[in-house]
């Protein structure tokens, strides 16, 4: 049995192959029908006709609707007018199935294709957002593996918020209550005394009321956690890390960028390093371009977005105000009014995509800016073990492996690029 990406090529020509797969189009003409047949390697022309079938097998075949599912066998051609310059003329054949018509069919709402995701996967546009997707998990794992780090498992039932309590999900837990992890880092933190560099791929869980471009109630965190670095040496690996990933996109997935409409020269010049800019000054800088924001507003969805079309590269953007960032963020020691961490904003208007930094690691000040986030120590009597044992300096981050692939691939939203989007409206299919 061959794939159709092996049978498209100018060796097999003459050769009779065999090939499963899935009728994407059909047309016909009584005496001849084109079938386009679909598997998860490429789609390619198979002909129908009466010269190499009896009348019933070409009627059958003829009948087939879009998705039944079948065996062919049949020599390939070389045809220059068929989709991918390749022709295969069945010789024989067994349907597995002749379904109903399809319902997915062309120019139908979004909502729709939510709601029929798990048969909207099989289109050769969403194939391809999982091709790219298979791609980025891979490359992210390899890039540690390679930079000597150890990947670990954290715990996904937690009773600790990393994030803040109002994007919590609860659940019941025999009779008291559990939350499902906005973050490992906290966990990743315990790790790195036994293994100093460390990293993770887990769902992280944010109950966002928000319904924006790039909010998910459950996404694909990758984190790391690394002893005895800070702030820059910790955007220098990760600056490394996006190249790395961007640049495995563009060499194995070129025909799905292409297949999606992305510009792949403007991803090949995606390089480190990446442009630091202090927040203050971005504030700055916003205000030349006209837009209104001052020195202590939040970056939301929209004010990111606004920056962000200025920008063809990501961009660090570093010490924010403590106001504005979780307890366990260093505070600069030349300025303790800022923190020594970093968002990693994605440019064309995609905006955050990476947020990271330098943890307190001396137990007075964490007991002291847990003191002023109202948080109870008791909670977290594990974490500040951390800072009573062998307390190093170290740093870490977070990358929603979601919102690079719907940067890389250039999607409307967030939900283009997840199979199965969990927002505030939607847990099905
Ligand atoms: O900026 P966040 O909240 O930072 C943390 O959770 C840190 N504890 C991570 C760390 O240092 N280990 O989240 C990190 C990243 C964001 O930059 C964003 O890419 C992604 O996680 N993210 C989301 N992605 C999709 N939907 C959401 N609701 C997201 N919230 C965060
Ligand atoms: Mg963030």
């Amino acid at each position: 049995m061959q794939s159709i990406a092996q049978t498209l090529n100018k060796s097999q020509i003459g050769k009779e192959v065999t090939l499963h797969g899935w009728v994407y189009r059909i047309r016909t003409s009584g005496k001849l029908t084109f079938i386009i047949l679909r598997d998860s390697t490429g789609i390619v022309q198979l002909l129908s006709s009466t010269k190499s079938l009896s009348d019933d097998q070409h009627r059958e075949l003829s009948n087939l609707t879009v998705e039944s599912s079948l065996e062919v066998s049949g020599i390939v051609k070389e045809d220059k007018r068929a989709v991918t310059g390749y022709e295969v003329e069945i010789t024989s054949y067994k349907i597995y199935q002749r379904n109903e018509s399809f319902p997915i069919s062309r120019d139908l709402g979004e909502e729709f294709l939510l709601d029929n995701r798990h048969l909207w996967l099989r289109s050769r546009e969403f194939t391809a957002v999982l091709k790219v997707r298979s791609t980025i998990f891979k490359a992210f794992n390899d890039f540690y593996y390679e930079n000597g780090y150890y990947q670990v498992q954290p715990p996904i039932m937690v009773s600790t918020a990393t994030e803040g309590g109002s994007t919590l999900f609860k659940v019941p837990f025999f009779g008291e209550e559990v939350s499902l992890s906005q973050s490992s880092q906290f966990y990743l933190e315990t790790f790195i005394f036994s293994l100093e560099k460390v990293f993770t791929i887990s769902p992280s869980f944010r109950a966002e009321k928000s319904r924006t471009r790039r909010h998910l109630t459950e996404y694909w965190h990758a984190e790391a956690e690394v002893a005895w670095i800070g702030n820059e040496e910790m955007m220098q690996v990760e600056e490394k890390m996006i190249e790395y990933i961007v640049a495995k996109v563009v060499r194995e997935n070129e025909e799905e960028l292409k297949l999606l409409g992305r510009d792949i020269d403007f991803l090949k010049n995606i390089k480190a390093p990446f442009q630091r800019i202090r927040y203050a000054d971005l504030m700055k800088m916003a205000q030349g371009w006209g837009l209104n924001l001052k020195y202590g507003d939040d970056l939301g969805a929209d004010e990111e977005r606004d920056i962000m079309v200025h920008f063809d590269r990501p961009i660090f953007v570093t010490h924010f105000p403590r106001s504005l960032k979780t307890f366990y963020h260093l505070p600069d020691p030349e300025n303790p009014e800022e923190i020594l961490c970093h968002d990693l904003l994605a440019p064309e208007g995609y905006g955050e995509i990476l947020g990271g930094g330098e943890r307190i690691w001396d137990l007075k000040q964490l007991e002291q800016r847990m003191a002023e986030s109202n948080l109870d120590t008791r909670d977290y009597y594990w974490y500040l073990d951390l800072r009573r044992y062998g307390s190093v300096p170290h740093s870490g981050f977070g990358l929603g492996l979601d919102r690079l692939a719907w940067w890389i691939m250039k999607q409307e939203t967030i939900r283009d690029a997840i199979p199965y989007p969990r927002t505030i409206r939607r847990t099905k299919p």
